[in-house]
């Protein structure tokens, strides 16, 4: 069920690979919306939900095939404006009594030029210089259109590219407006939305006090654990959920011994000294340490990991008298992904771990207070809750810490020497004003010792990788194009800072074909 009340526009996912790329644009408008995939999307729920308008996706599949989905009938009654978007398009045609066919010349991938037919409120501001640029990305094409529809724009191979109904206010467009290769798309969703009336009134703030009643009414007087990491999202909804109950909640800090330098201290000290919060600081790292001694398997020292976190937190958790609620801080995104219904089955590469186990082995009710957010949506409300920017622009760093950016087996020297190693390095990223503009940077302490010559003697000591990379989502990534000078400047000073490396190497393989960690 939606937690939050503001006006909403549904968006029903047909399956698009951009579905989520229409609610960001949504957002950037300050419209608050909601993706529900279109099997879910029942005339109860359109009641329960009272959207103010709706947008169809585009999808993968072809409306000719009687199979394909369908928009529930009830939608075109609602009486609020629509919008298709390619399949959504031919979906609204097909069910309203117009016709698509595929074939020979019904076909469209990539740029295309619209040409305008007819002046219409939904592209004012297009057209200023002629054609538009669009991107398409379609196999049918709509060859009739349904009564009550006119044609605006056409595209060399989509006769019927804008089409509408405006008495009914149902819009149709073969190409898809959310990309960033239709360079005047926002502009569309800002005219859409402006004759559907929306206030905009999606803020943070708004979500902040919103949320925080959400949270209150939820949880009551019952007392809510979270596992904080030090990460953003779990950082962020331990300050809201804090927010909300105060001292009712507990985060729990598992501390297993293969945290960067100082970041216990600074993520305990700041949750506790700083923000109030009730923190566990879980001193396990023998517990950890002695069950990885001589294991050099990446994915065996990913599971014994797993399975130490889990029972390290379910001991403090039982501390917690009263504890009826775990908080997660799960984003939009997770959530989509978990309902997907277009993906098939894929290869594990890395078992990422979490704490997703959790809730059915406590027997605890889940608060979710991100679920509605984007990961930058989840930043802001960070600043707006008042964590330092600092924290907030942190670099990913994953559950398994620097057991696997330790190749081979893991030692407390070396994870001594990498811990330095890595603050040196991100000390000289810092510096040199480069952080933001790169996804993770770390250092990987390589099972080798090279031989060096330092002060006129030999030395015989570790080599180190590091590794910086740029990505949007850490699912492709390509390596961060460092001067000469800043890579000799980080070299020189790792070896003359931390002793214990005599040889520093950098790590200029994308991914694909590397992963962005050495394990
Ligand atoms: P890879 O190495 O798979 O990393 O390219 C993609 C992103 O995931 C993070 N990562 C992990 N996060 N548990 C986590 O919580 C893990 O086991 C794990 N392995 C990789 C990695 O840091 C990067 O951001």
């Amino acid at each position: 069920m939606s937690q939050i009340s503001h006006e909403l526009l549904l968006i029903i996912d047909f399956g698009s690979q951009v579905t989520q790329l229409i609610a960001r644009r949504l957002r950037e408008l300050n419209v608050y919306c909601e993706i529900r995939p279109y099997q879910t999307v029942t005339a109860d729920l359109l009641k329960e939900l009272a959207p103010k308008a709706v947008i169809f996706s585009g999808g993968p599949e072809s409306v000719t095939n009687p199979d394909s989905p369908r928009a529930p009938a009830e939608v075109f009654d609602l009486g609020v404006p629509i919008l298709g978007i390619c399949y959504g398009q031919q979906v609204m045609m097909h069910q309203l009594g117009g016709e698509v066919i595929s074939g020979h010349g019904t076909a469209e991938f990539g740029r295309a030029k619209v040409t305008e037919v007819e002046p219409l409120e939904l592209l004012e501001g297009w057209f200023q210089d002629g054609p538009e640029q669009v991107w398409m990305s379609h196999g049918d094409h709509v060859s009739r259109l349904a009564p009550g529809f006119t044609v605006y724009g056409t595209s060399p191979n989509a006769p019927f590219a804008i089409t509408a109904d405006v008495e009914r206010r149902f819009f149709a467009v073969q190409f898809h407006p959310e990309v960033h290769h239709t360079p005047n798309g926002k502009v569309l969703y800002e005219n859409f939305v402006k004759l559907a009336g929306f206030k905009g009134d999606w803020t943070m703030a708004a979500y902040r006090e919103e949320m925080v009643n959400v949270i209150r009414e939820q949880v009551g007087d019952a007392k809510v654990i979270c596992a904080l990491s030090g990460g953003v999202d779990s950082s962020v909804a331990a300050a809201l959920i804090h927010e909300a109950i105060g001292e009712n909640l507990t985060c729990v800090f598992v501390d297993h011994g293969l945290l960067r330098l100082n970041e216990a201290e600074e993520v305990v000290g700041m949750f506790r000294d700083h923000m109030n919060l009730s923190v566990i600081h879980a001193q396990e790292q023998e517990l950890f340490l002695g069950e990885l001694d001589g294991v050099s398997d990446p994915e065996t020292k990913r599971k014994i990991i797993g399975r130490l976190f889990i029972d390290v937190f379910q001991k403090y958790a039982d501390q917690i008298e009263g504890a009826r609620f775990l908080a997660q801080g799960t984003l939009y995104p997770d959530v989509i992904e978990s309902v997907s219904f277009s993906g098939g089955p894929s290869h594990t590469i890395k078992s990422h771990h979490n704490v997703g186990g959790l809730p059915e082995k406590m027997g605890l009710k889940l608060v979710e207070p991100l679920r509605e957010l984007f990961k930058d949506e989840v930043r802001e409300l960070g600043r707006e809750l008042g964590l330092p920017e600092h924290f907030i622009g942190r670099h990913p760093f994953p559950g398994p810490g620097l057991a696997i950016r330790c190749p081979g087996e893991i030692t407390r020297e070396k994870l001594e020497i990498l811990r330095r190693a890595d603050a040196v390095y991100i000390d000289q990223i810092r510096k040199h004003g480069l952080y933001d503009e790169i996804w993770q940077a770390f250092v990987a302490i390589l099972p080798v010792r090279t031989v060096g010559v330092m002060g006129d003697a030999r030395s015989y000591d570790f080599a180190c990788a590091l590794r910086a990379v740029t990505s949007v989502d850490g699912m492709t990534a390509d390596y961060y194009p460092f001067s000469h000078d800043f890579l000799g400047e980080t070299a020189t000073r790792i070896i003359n800072e931390v002793k214990g490396i005599n040889r520093v190497t950098y790590d200029i393989t994308s991914k694909p074909p590397g992963t962005i960690e050495w394990e």
